[in-house]
C-alpha cells in the first residue's frame, strides 16, 4: 500500500470512527430522561394523577409504553418464558431485594409474583426509569432477557430486577390495577 493510499485509509478509518462514536452519543442522549422535567411535573401533568389504559391490543411478548406523571411505563405482556425465567430465580441472588411494588403493603421480597400486576404473572408494569441514573432501559435486552440500560450497563432481569450493573434497585413499579379485563389505571 502506498504513503497515499494509507493515509487515505486512515482518514477514512479517522471518519468512520468519529461518525460511529457521534451516533452514539446521540443515542445516548436520547435515550437519557429529562431529570429536570421528572421532578417538576408541569401543572397540567400534575392534574392527570391517575390515567386509562386500553391494553387490548398488546401482543404477548410485546410491550406497550405511555408516559404517566411526565415518566415513561412500561405495560409488558410476558410470555411463558419470560415468566417462568422470572419464577425460578433464586432470591438470594438478587441485588435490591425488595418488591418496589406500592401496590403490596409493606417491604415485600422481590419475587416475580410481588412485581407482576396478576397473579399468572402475564402482565408487568414498571416505571421505565433505570434506577441509577435515570435513563431509559431497553426492552429484550441485556444478559437476562428483560431490559438493558445502555448508559453504564445495567441488566435487568424479565421481572424488570437489577442483576448486574451500577443501578442500586429493582425497576420501580407504578400504582396500578386492572379495572375490567383490557383496562389498567396507572394511579
Ligand atoms: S443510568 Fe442506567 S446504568 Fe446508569
Amino acid at each position: 500500500m502506498s504513503h497515499a493510499e494509507d493515509h487515505q485509509e486512515g482518514t477514512r478509518r479517522d471518519f468512520l470512527y468519529y461518525a460511529t462514536a457521534g451516533a452514539a452519543a446521540v443515542a445516548t442522549g436520547a435515550a437519557v430522561w429529562p431529570l429536570v422535567n421528572q421532578m417538576n411535573p408541569s401543572a397540567d401533568v400534575q392534574a392527570l394523577s391517575s390515567i386509562r389504559v386500553d391494553v387490548s391490543g398488546v401482543a404477548e411478548g410485546t410491550q406497550l409504553t405511555v408516559k404517566y406523571l411526565g415518566k415513561p411505563v412500561f405495560i409488558r405482556r410476558r410470555t411463558a418464558d419470560e415468566v417462568e425465567a422470572a419464577r425460578t430465580v433464586d432470591l438470594s441472588e438478587l441485588p435490591d431485594q425488595s418488591a418496589r411494588n406500592p401496590n403490596i403493603s409493606g417491604d415485600v421480597s422481590a419475587a416475580d409474583e410481588n412485581r407482576a400486576l396478576d397473579e399468572t404473572g402475564e402482565w408487568l408494569v414498571q416505571i421505565g426509569v433505570c434506577t441509577h441514573l435515570g435513563c431509559v432501559p431497553l426492552n429484550e435486552a441485556g444478559d437476562f432477557g428483560g431490559w438493558f440500560c445502555p448508559c453504564h450497563g445495567s441488566h435487568y432481569d424479565t421481572s424488570g430486577r437489577i442483576r448486574r450493573g451500577p443501578a442500586p434497585e429493582n425497576l420501580h413499579i407504578p400504582v396500578a390495577e386492572f379495572v375490567d379485563e383490557t383496562t389498567i389505571v396507572l394511579g
